[in-house]
């Protein structure tokens, strides 16, 4: 499917590993793309091939400062999205969610542009109920490590919903799961970059826990098939949507997939699980396969592994 009704797009959080992408996808479609980014933990290496594209443009900005542009369309990806980037500043954390959120609301109401939010799985904190479905209130810790992106994140939601009671905006949010891929960063502690920096690295691959929680990891290229289409959606498809792949692996199970991939001979290792990390996650699909026709993550865990394997080895000379 093409965002056919594009022209000028902007996408917050554009040089990240999902913003990257998704710039990439809007300009194969024909979009003008404006990427803005603060840079916190994304690179300008991570858009430099888009650079010569007369259709792309890019821009230093922090969203928790007010932006005035004109554009048809914005998505909004702007927040540290790993443990460690996020927790570093934690209030900056939640700036970006709440300022960030109001701050882009204001623009789309300004210019009249369709706005989407690239909220979590995180929202649904340590979940009672499993799979999450969308109508899942969540059960999150408000004032634990966590929480600056797990409440920030609820809490643009909330003003989007509120922009659209108060102003009818048209307001799309969708709730991303554990997704992976080139571009991810290398050092941001996720489980997936981690796994492959130690395994190419020829170290231990630590587990936290006993391995057994499990996940359900989406390649790239799917999720932002599904970020397009949600926006191509008619003004009354809002979401809250999840979008995720329903193909679930135990830690464990993922650590040996890795070691496997990449032929190294890494043992699994064991830690001690943080704190408030969530035992089990994985997407209830039936809303968004509705909304979004035939959408699915059909990339399987060894593709899309493969492929990050080979785009770690090359940016990190290993
Ligand atoms: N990757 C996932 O598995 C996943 C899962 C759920 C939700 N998300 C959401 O998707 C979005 C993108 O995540 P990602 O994985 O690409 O992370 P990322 O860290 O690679 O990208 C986030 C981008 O936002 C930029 N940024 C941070 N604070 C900013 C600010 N104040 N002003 C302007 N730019 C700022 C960063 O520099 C970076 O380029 C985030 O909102 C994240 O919460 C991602």
């Amino acid at each position: 499917m093409k965002s056919s009704d594009c022209t000028r797009v902007l996408v917050t959080g554009g040089a990240g590993f999902l913003g990257s992408h998704l710039c990439e996808r809007l300009l194969d479609d024909g979009c003008d793309v404006l990427c803005v980014d603060n840079f916190y933990t994304g690179t300008k290496a991570n858009v430099a091939h888009l650079l010569s594209n007369p259709r792309f443009e890019l821009m230093r900005h922090d969203v928790t400062f007010p932006l005035y542009v004109e554009v048809d369309q914005i998505y909004n990806l702007a927040c540290p999205a790993s443990p460690v980037h996020y927790q570093f500043d934690p209030v900056q954390t939640t700036k970006t969610s709440v300022h960030g959120a109001i701050n882009m609301l204001g623009l789309a109401k300004r210019v009249k542009a369709k706005i989407l939010q690239a909220s979590t799985s995180e929202v649904y904190g340590d979940p009672e109920v499993h799979p999450q479905p969308e109508s899942y209130w969540g059960h999150v810790n408000p004032i634990g490590v966590r929480s600056c992106y797990d409440e920030g994140k609820r809490c643009a939601e909330t003003l989007f919903f509120d922009y659209r009671r108060q102003h009818d905006l048209p307001i799309k949010v969708v709730r991303i799961f554990n997704t992976y891929g080139p571009r991810m960063h290398p050092n941001d502690g996720r489980v997936v970059s981690n796994f492959i920096m130690q395994a190419l690295q020829g170290q231990d691959i630590t587990i936290f826990g006993d391995g057994s929680q499990s996940r359900s990891f989406c390649y790239v290229d799917d999720l932002i098939e599904g970020i397009v289409r949600m926006m191509a959606t008619p003004h009354e498809v809002t979401g809250p949507l999840n979008l995720g792949s329903t193909f679930e692996f135990t830690i464990k199970e993922l650590a040996q997939s890795v070691v496997a991939l990449t032929g190294t001979g890494s043992k699994l290792v064991f830690a001690d699980l943080p704190p408030d990390d969530p035992t089990q996650r994985r997407p209830d699909l039936t809303l968004t396969r509705e909304a979004l026709g035939s959408w699915e993550a059909t990339t399987t865990l060894e593709d899309g592994l493969a492929k990050t394997i080979a785009y770690f080895k090359q940016t990190n000379g290993l």
